[in-house]
């Protein structure tokens, strides 16, 4: 068996979606458990810190990585039960955890599968959407749940992970707080659903399917088809202007202050959430006069989108420093201007 690749003074330019140009001391990819116990045997790779890399669609380098980068490539969808009971709509299905997300989204369509349509066009790895319960267009990630595996980096052992003991919250799970850099998520399993269950609550899927002239019950491709819309219209693809999609997580703010906040402000969004009202980070940065800005030499490298004030972007030449103080003046005028305080979705390394 020839021993798995660990390169060095590997730029990491290709693999994060903001295209900065950082270097990791090493660097080296899995496609199974066995190559990734393998790697974490390895003298250098032990002692040393890891990042586990799956898209790099939700991280910001501000500086090398010092340690080894294991990019994960462990691959796999497979439905791994097909309940066959009428009273029983569900099938389960197992994804490896360096499928792309979106490519799972398609095979559970094609699958005639329903719940993770809106969820479609999300970047990065199947294995990174429980880090941070990943949603969009009124689904999460835990809708659809089941449980996941993950290796416990310190023991080399498998351990599975029930929903209830992932801890997930609006774009929270253990894995990013008491669990943080603790396992390597390997395989995810998902309850879908065989009758079509589309959720179009999301206001703008009711107006985008209404717009592409979908009328009547909607199957799961159509919701697909109008999230895939919305997003190409607003998000800027990656693979033209860097960026990590949204850059801080919304509010939640209490009633009060929201109440204080709307008076002042009459047309400030708020959804109601447990315990208060959770308002568009957005909206407050485009009222702070952000949206669209540039910054640096000539037509600026990098600065906010000018269609989603919650997009930070790298125009090209931008480095991480730059956008990390970027993201610290947009909270502090955020604080000033609302007293409201901002918080990063986007894991700053
Ligand atoms: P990476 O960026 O590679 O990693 C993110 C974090 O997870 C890192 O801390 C990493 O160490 C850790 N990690 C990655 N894989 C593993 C693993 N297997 N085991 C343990 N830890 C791991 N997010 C949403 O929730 N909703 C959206 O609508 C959305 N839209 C986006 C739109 C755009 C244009 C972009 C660029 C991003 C968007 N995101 C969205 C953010 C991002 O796509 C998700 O967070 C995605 O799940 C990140 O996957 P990744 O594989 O790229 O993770
Ligand atoms: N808004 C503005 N100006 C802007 C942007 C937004 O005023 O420049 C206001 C508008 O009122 C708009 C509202 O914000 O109606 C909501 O905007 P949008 O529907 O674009 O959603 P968002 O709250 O900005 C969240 C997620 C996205 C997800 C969308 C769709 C977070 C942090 N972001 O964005 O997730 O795709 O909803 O569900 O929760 C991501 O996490 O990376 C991400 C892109």
């Amino acid at each position: 068996m020839t021993p798995l690749q660990l390169e060095e003074h590997v730029s990491l330019r290709p693999y994060n979606t903001f295209g900065l140009d950082v270097r990791a001391r090493y660097f080296a990819r899995f496609a199974s458990v066995e190559e990734l116990r393998q790697l974490l045997a390895r003298p250098e790779v032990q002692g040393t810190e890891k990042l586990i890399l799956g898209g790099g669609s939700n991280v910001l380098f501000t500086q090398d990585f010092a340690g080894v980068v294991l990019k994960n490539e462990i691959k796999g969808l497979e439905i791994i039960s097909q309940n066959t009971d009428l009273e029983v709509d569900t099938a389960l299905l197992r994804a490896g955890a360096g499928e792309s997300w979106h490519g799972l989204v398609e095979y559970a369509l094609d699958q005639n599968l329903s719940g993770i349509e809106n969820l479609s066009l999300i970047p990065g790895t199947v294995g990174a959407a429980p880090l941070q319960n990943i949603g969009a267009y009124g689904a999460e990630l835990r809708d659809t749940f089941e449980r996941l595996e993950a290796l416990e980096t310190a023991s080399g052992q498998l351990r599975v992970f029930g929903k209830d003991e992932c801890g997930f919250g609006y774009r929270e799970s253990v894995f990013k707080g008491p669990l943080k850099n603790q396992f390597i998520v390997t395989a995810v399993v998902l309850r879908l659903h065989r009758t079509a269950r589309p959720n179009v609550r999301y206001g703008a899927l009711t107006e985008t399917l209404a717009d592409l002239g979908i009328e009547g019950d909607p199957t799961p491709r159509d919701v697909s088809r109008a999230v895939v819309h919305i997003r190409r219209s607003k998000l800027p693809d990656p693979a033209e202007i860097g960026n990590a999609g949204s850059f801080f997580k919304n509010p939640e703010l209490s009633q009060a202050k929201f109440d204080q906040l709307q008076s002042q402000y009459p047309d400030l969004p708020g959804y109601p959430v447990p315990g208060g009202v959770k308002v568009p980070a957005g909206w407050l940065i485009e009222r702070a006069g952000f949206k669209g800005q540039r910054r640096g030499e000539g037509p600026g490298t990098h600065g906010v989108h000018d269609r989603q004030a919650l997009v930070l972007v790298n125009h090209g030449g931008a480095t991480g420093p730059e956008l990390r103080a970027l993201a610290e003046e947009i909270i502090g005028a955020v604080r000033q201007q609302f007293g409201v305080e901002l918080h990063p979705e986007v894991n700053i390394l």
